[in-house]
């Protein structure tokens, strides 16, 4: 195979104290059903067809636990194994049968970081997929922290077959798919999660989701703007473990003609945080947790 590649972003796994309560928070609050439960593990899906986007394991540490990249077919699967394996990295065995809600077939991995990934295909696809007006429909993109950001980069690009989208001081954005980014890398002293955003299908439907979040206790912590690389919509919160997860929405859509841009083309604009000048800054509970470090809920009291 030529040039095997992943296409797309599935699913993000996190480690967290209380698997039965955060499940609670995912599906009231955030607005995933649950789809499966195995092994002490809840699977939670979004609007979307894809059989799972958030998967929680029980951990003593709240984190990202592993990240799942899609390929279109098996033989792309078993080519990326065998590159990956050829550079050097560290493969976690072969391609094989996923033995987890959904199935499918694929193989474990670390990144050059120590991250956690999985590439599969041939999983299991909802057909009831229909837009909701409250609801995300997939997952938009996951934010790792890095201290070697250049080089993370670098390697997804040539490794995974990810183009770089853009460039700013503090990030590096990257694609597999029509959409701007899929996975970013931030800056930080080490590798951690800065965080996940989850897409709904319209501003409308982010606002719907916002105020369902601020009305039950979990304060909007960034936001409501428009960034500048990807010209997304965004509203940042805290989950109940600390760790921060985005609603977004009109994420650009672009093709092999995109230009990367540089820090330079990506200056704040001036007297604003977002495209808007609308948006507040971050809160310093959110700038603390996006660099690695989880911030305690402050919503328990609304539980
Ligand atoms: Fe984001």
């Amino acid at each position: 195979m030529a040039d095997p590649r992943v296409i797309g972003l599935r699913s993000v796994e996190f480690g967290v104290a209380d698997v039965a309560a955060t499940a609670k928070f995912y599906q009231e609050r955030w607005g995933l059903p649950l789809v499966a439960e195995e092994g002490g593990s809840a699977f939670l899906r979004a609007s979307g067809p894809e059989h799972h986007i958030v998967v929680l394991h029980q951990r003593a540490t709240p984190g990202v636990v592993r990240t799942n990249l899609a390929a279109p077919d098996k033989a792309t699967v078993d080519a990326m194994h065998a590159r990956i394996v050829g550079l050097g990295a560290e493969a976690l065995g072969a391609p094989g049968e996923l033995a987890q809600p959904g199935g499918g077939y694929g193989f474990d991995f670390r990144d050059p970081d120590g991250q956690l990934f999985r590439i599969s295909a041939e999983v299991a696809r909802h057909a009831d997929a229909a837009d909701a007006e409250d609801r995300p429909d997939k997952l938009s993109h996951v934010v790792l922290n890095s201290d070697r950001v250049d080089a993370q980069t670098e390697w997804f690009c040539d490794v995974l077959g990810f183009k770089l989208s853009d460039r700013t001081e503090r990030m590096h954005f990257i694609r597999c798919s029509t959409d701007h980014h899929s996975i970013a890398h931030a800056r930080a002293d080490g590798p951690s999660l800065n965080h996940v955003a989850f897409e709904m299908p319209s501003f409308n439907a982010l606002m719907f989701g916002a105020g369902r979040m601020k009305s039950t206790g979990y304060p909007v912590e960034w936001g409501v703007g428009r960034h500048g690389p990807g010209n997304n919509i965004y509203t940042y919160f805290i989950e109940p473990n600390g760790l921060v997860i985005e609603y977004t929405a009109e994420v650009e859509q672009v093709d092999d003609s995109y230009k990367a841009g540089t820090p330079e083309d990506w200056k704040r604009p001036e007297g604003g945080f977002d495209r808007w000048r609308f948006s507040e800054p971050p809160s310093p509970r959110l700038r603390k947790a996006m660099h690695g470090e989880p911030q305690p809920p402050i919503a328990a009291a609304a539980e």
